[in-house]
């Protein structure tokens, strides 16, 4: 049996760098047609020359209007949408006692209000296909959230909830929605590729695959998520994490060859 994504139309969110680039470029290579969709507007330039993504949509997540718009590109472009993969996030750290409320307001606009924002702009159109797939970036930290990342941590929690209310609200539709959860991907939006050799391996100790995620681990869980092959799973939180925390000392294991 093979993973076969050809023709199928992809949306991915925060397409411009990072996991997202890589999810967009991995499902451009399996055949799909990818619509990059992505604040930074420079960063997206180039990626339809390069055949990594049929189109580039600059666009605000945050902004409902914005997100119509370009969803009605799609559909005028290519007459429906078969995938939604909610990958922009962003991150904020600090102690709760004087988290600026500000800024928490911004990350929950993009991490909660955003994924809102795009699956009310595709629903309409999934439910008239009676088909689709919508796969949600949470994190492991909204299991288990750090010491001064409340923000990130309660944000990625309610992408779950979200998930799991979606799958049921939309399963009579022939839509299914789905998180994962990844663990330690070193990317601009962490300080992971920073870390000296102590905190790194400190860091890797909490792993039972010990090393870094890679981009490719998650875009990999991305296309068995959106292909036939997971038609009957729905609602579901995926570990891409290496299995962090999986026992209390993982590090155990490797300390012990
Ligand atoms: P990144 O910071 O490298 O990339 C995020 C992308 O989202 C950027 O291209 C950015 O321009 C875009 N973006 C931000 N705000 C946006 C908005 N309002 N509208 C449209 N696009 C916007 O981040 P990374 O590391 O690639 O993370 C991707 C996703 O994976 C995020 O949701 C993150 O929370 C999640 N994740 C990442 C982990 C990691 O270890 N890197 C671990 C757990 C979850």
């Amino acid at each position: 049996m093979q993973i076969d994504l050809s023709g199928r139309v992809v949306l991915v969110t925060g397409a411009a760098r990072g996991i997202g680039r890589t999810i967009a470029e991995t499902f451009a290579r399996e055949g799909a047609h990818v619509v990059a969709m992505d604040l930074d507007a420079d960063a997206l330039a180039g990626m339809e020359q390069d055949s990594h993504a049929a189109l580039a949509l600059p666009c605000d997540i945050t902004d409902p209007a914005q997100v119509r718009e370009a969803v009605a590109a799609i559909e005028e472009r290519f007459g429906r949408l078969d995938v939604l993969i909610n990958n922009a996030g962003i991150n904020a750290e600090g102690p709760l006692e004087s988290f600026d409320p500000e800024l928490w307001d911004r990350l929950f606009a993009v991490n909660v209000r955003g994924v809102l924002n795009t699956c009310q702009a595709v629903i309409p159109l999934m439910k008239r296909q009676r088909a689709g797939r919508i796969i949600n970036a949470a994190s492991f930290a909204a299991v288990i959230p750090s010491v001064d990342a409340a923000a990130y941590g309660a944000s990625k929690a309610a992408v779950v909830q979200m998930t799991r209310v979606l799958a049921s609200e939309l399963g009579p539709w022939g839509i299914t929605v789905n998180a994962y959860a990844p663990g330690m991907i070193p990317t601009a939006m962490n300080g992971f590729a920073a870390l000296g050799e102590e905190a790194a391996a400190a860091k890797l100790d909490q792993l039972s695959v010990r090393r870094w995620g890679v981009p490719e681990d998650v875009a990999k869980l991305c296309l068995f998520l959106a292909s036939d092959l997971s038609d009957y799973v729905t609602g579901a939180l995926l570990d891409v994490s290496g299995g962090k925390f999986a026992t209390q000392d993982p590090g155990a294991a490797w300390r012990a060859l």
